[in-house]
């Protein structure tokens, strides 16, 4: 070989391994968006956190969606909570990620859901269907 080919073929090398780390890193990442649905003039507050994140009270205006990216931990235990309120729901608490529900559920690209009046729809990445995972409570 030449030296002009070896040249090629070592950069081509080199940019085969960039492109193989970049997928791997990218297919790391998650996301959790949830989305206001309660209808128009309504706003929600959302205040979600993680063991180790807390990511601040939001106020999320109809239509509007709050998310954040992350990655599983080695350990499996990933878990984000967040208190919901509402005009009708002072304060609501669920799990917007748990490794161990939403893994499989929700899929590599991570967990969507939709804040309505009647509760809460998440989106099964499995089945591409949206389920109704929380009732207001009473
Ligand atoms: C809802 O949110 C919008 C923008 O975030 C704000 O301008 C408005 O005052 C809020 N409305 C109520 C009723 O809090």
């Amino acid at each position: 070989m030449g030296g002009l080919a070896k040249k090629i073929t070592h950069h081509l090398v080199t940019l085969v391994l960039v492109i193989v780390l970049c997928t791997t890193i990218v297919e790391g990442t998650k996301h959790v968006s949830i989305k206001n649905r309660l209808g128009s003039g309504r706003n929600m507050t959302l205040h979600c956190q993680s063991k180790d994140n807390d990511l601040g009270k939001q106020n999320i205006a109809y239509g509007d969606e709050f998310g954040w990216d992350f990655s599983d931990n080695v350990a499996g235990t990933t878990l984000f909570f967040c208190d919901l309120g509402w005009e009708n729901v002072e304060e609501f608490h669920f799990d917007a990620y748990s490794f161990a529900r939403d893994r499989v559920r929700c899929g590599d690209a991570g967990c969507s859901w939709l804040v309505s009046i009647e509760g809460i729809y998440g989106l099964n990445g499995q089945t591409g269907y949206w389920e109704f995972m929380y009732q207001w409570p009473n």
